[in-house]
């Protein structure tokens, strides 16, 4: 086994601040990571942001601001939320970094030195969002991964040879039968690459957020090769060969299932292109669906991860991702899944164990870990189906198995307990020893939780650990150390503290709202009902029209809105004459503050659109009694 283990997530769009779904790639890199570490091995974890292509560009017109203050505004905002919650990556790669552009360069001109790369014009269909290429012809197709519209677009383009990387890459399905995981997508994958490859673009010419080509600069690189490069170019390929080598090829890349055949296809072929080596393997996880649907900015269903962090602590959201859903498969989010979690499994089973053995050696043994007391053969046999179940599943990926075996062990505890009795024990000075075992097993089980909860519940372990009052050192102890039976004598019991407070679900929903509506990253533009409630529109009929003397926009109207007849002036003059608005039933804006244009006191506003610079007034396709309210 290599003693390095180098393992990515993806490198993540920066249109947007991190949600529920980048988290979960995230929170499973970060667990595999630590578990690794503890294993001894040498381990990267790469993570980082992905910054160019046409949907930045677009997204930062839309908010206002330059390209690169948009990506450096949430590049850091991903920052920030691994930090929050605690997520130890070794690398944080970003696209629009030197490193990376010159790696990319370099990869690049391999694969044209090697002749995998040619000039041609790519006319069809792309899809901004996924920033993928959705097929040719004349028919417009929606994206058939996202299921958006697209865009046809025509532009000159090298294409990279995926064709002649068919048989290659069915070889390396064949050797590798674990090369995707789990089995039915990588199935998915080998009948699609069985299917037949056609050539994809590698550069665009019709804008200029990318990385130039070197050996044509008129060309950026797509951006998706120029994204995947980030998994070479964060390691120090081509400028650190002695790193590059060191973590090179990857142990695992960790994916959400969408961007599956860029990572089984495209990324293998690109690399063989380049006479690079191809990772071990890829690990593509399902989705989290709110009502069904794929959490995701664009639909504006998603939950924002960093909020919870500000209701619990953060170690509750890392067990319900890896709790609640088997790594491969999709998973609903409902708060009541969540706060049942929290409620049910580290509230109650977890919490309480710890809270109650320690209080109990509190009280009776004066905060001291009994110095001796036998052990519990059941309990221990336990511990050890517990670890041989944990180490298996976590090297299958079955983080939510190996989660499972840990409670198996917490409820095995919690029966000990009841089943024993301490607090009749403590009533009877002859069975002291019977109490002190009990003490002593007890004790035993939460110092090996903690260390079992390292990868998953790193916080959750620490403070297991710190109210032991074990030494801190030997926290990272590696796991082959990791044994029944050593739990050291004497020592005194740190502060007891309370792992998971209970949530009420009423009152956790309340506390969300606040939190949510303070958070600038996820308050947006809308309004509330009662926002709309406030604007008074009525329907007006107009009763007299007069130019506005020196004007040529403005028309002064008197609007009869049934109580009474108002005196608007409006900017429609251009397009339409006094004469053509007389008997006309508009809308009215009717509770407006009065204002004055050129002199003229103008009381509510009529509703237009405005098409190429003229205004079209909103009006009705019936009779309407002037006055009635418009809701
Ligand atoms: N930038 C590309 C990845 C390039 S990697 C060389 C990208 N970025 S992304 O920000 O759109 O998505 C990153 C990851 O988040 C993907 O693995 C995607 O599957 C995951 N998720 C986004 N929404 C998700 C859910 N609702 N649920 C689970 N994961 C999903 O794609």
């Amino acid at each position: 086994m290599p003693t390095s283990y180098y393992l990515t997530t993806p490198i993540y769009y920066v249109n947007g601040k991190p949600h529920f779904g980048h988290t979960y790639s995230t929170v499973i890199g970060d667990a595999l990571a630590r578990y690794h570490r503890l294993d001894g091995r040498d381990v990267c974890f790469l993570t980082g942001t992905d910054e160019h292509g046409l949907k930045m560009v677009r997204t930062a017109e839309n908010e206002g601001l330059t390209v690169q203050q948009l990506v450096d505004q949430n590049s850091a905002a991903f920052r920030n939320a691994w930090k929050a919650l605690d997520i130890q990556y070794d690398e944080f790669i970003r696209t629009t970094e030197p490193r990376h552009i010159n790696a990319l360069n370099e990869i690049s001109s391999r694969v044209y030195s090697n002749g995998y790369l040619y000039k041609g014009t790519y006319s069809g269909w792309y899809c901004v969002s996924c920033e993928a290429y959705a097929g040719e012809g004349d028919q417009n197709v929606n994206c058939p991964e996202c299921g958006r519209s697209t865009e046809f677009m025509s532009e000159e383009s090298y294409f990279f040879k995926l064709s002649a990387f068919q048989e290659k890459l069915l070889n390396l399905y064949r050797e590798r039968p674990d090369f995707v995981v789990p089995q039915a997508r990588f199935n998915e994958i080998i009948s699609f690459v069985s299917s037949g490859l056609k050539d994809i673009s590698y550069t665009r010419t019709s804008f200029q957020w990318g990385v130039r080509a070197e050996f044509d600069p008129a060309h950026v690189i797509y951006v998706w090769f120029d994204a995947l490069t980030s998994y070479i170019s964060g390691i120090g390929y081509g400028a650190d060969p002695a790193r590059f080598q060191r973590y090179w090829p990857a142990h695992v890349h960790i994916i959400g299932k969408d961007i599956l055949r860029f990572h089984a296809v495209y990324w293998p072929a690109f690399l063989m292109a380049a006479d690079l080596e191809v990772p071990y393997q890829i690990l593509s996880h399902g989705w989290w669906l709110a009502q069904g649907e794929k959490m995701s900015k664009s639909r504006g269903n998603f939950v924002d991860p960093l909020i919870f962090q500000k209701l619990f602590p953060v170690d509750g959201l890392k067990y319900f991702l890896l709790r609640e859903v088997p790594v491969g498969f999709d998973g609903n989010f409902t708060y009541e899944a969540l706060v049942h979690r929290i409620n049910s499994d580290l509230a109650n089973d977890l919490g309480n164990l710890v809270s109650r053995s320690l209080k109990m050696v509190e009280t009776y043994c004066d905060g001291r870990i009994p110095g001796c007391g036998g052990e519990d053969p059941q309990l221990r046999s336990q511990f050890e189906k517990t670890a041989e179940a944990f180490h298996r599943n976590f090297r299958s990926y079955q983080l939510h198995r190996a989660l499972e075996s840990i409670w198996e062990f917490i409820s095995a505890a919690n029966r000990y307990i009841v089943t024993h009795e301490p607090w009749k024990l403590a009533k009877d000075p002859v069975q002291r020893s019977q109490l002190e075992s009990v003490m002593v097993n007890s004790l035993e089980v939460l110092r090996l939780l903690a260390l079992l909860l390292r990868p998953l519940l790193p916080e959750t372990s620490r403070q297991i650990w710190e109210s032991l009052g074990m030494d801190p050192s030997l926290l990272f102890i590696s796991w082959n150390q990791v044994r029944w039976g050593d739990l050291p004598p004497g020592g005194r019991i740190g502060v007891i503290r309370q792992l998971f407070p209970r949530i009420d679900k009423g009152d956790f929903m309340e506390k969300l709202w606040q939190a949510e509506a303070q958070e600038p990253g996820v308050t947006d533009d809308r309004i509330t009902i009662e926002d709309f409630g406030k604007v008074e529109l009525r329907v007006g009929k107009i009763v007299l029209a007069d130019r506005v003397p020196r004007s040529e926009k403005l028309l002064k109207l008197h609007v009869d809105i049934g109580t009474e007849k108002r005196q608007v002036v409006a900017g429609i003059g251009k397009k339409y004459s006094p004469e053509q608005l007389l008997g006309k039933n508009v809308i009215l804006v009717a509770n407006l503050k009065p204002a004055r244009l050129m002199g003229i006191e103008s009381n509510g506003m009529i509703l237009a659109a405005t098409e190429s610079d003229l205004p079209i007034l909103a009006t009705f396709d019936e009779e309407v009694t002037p006055g009635a309210k418009l809701k």
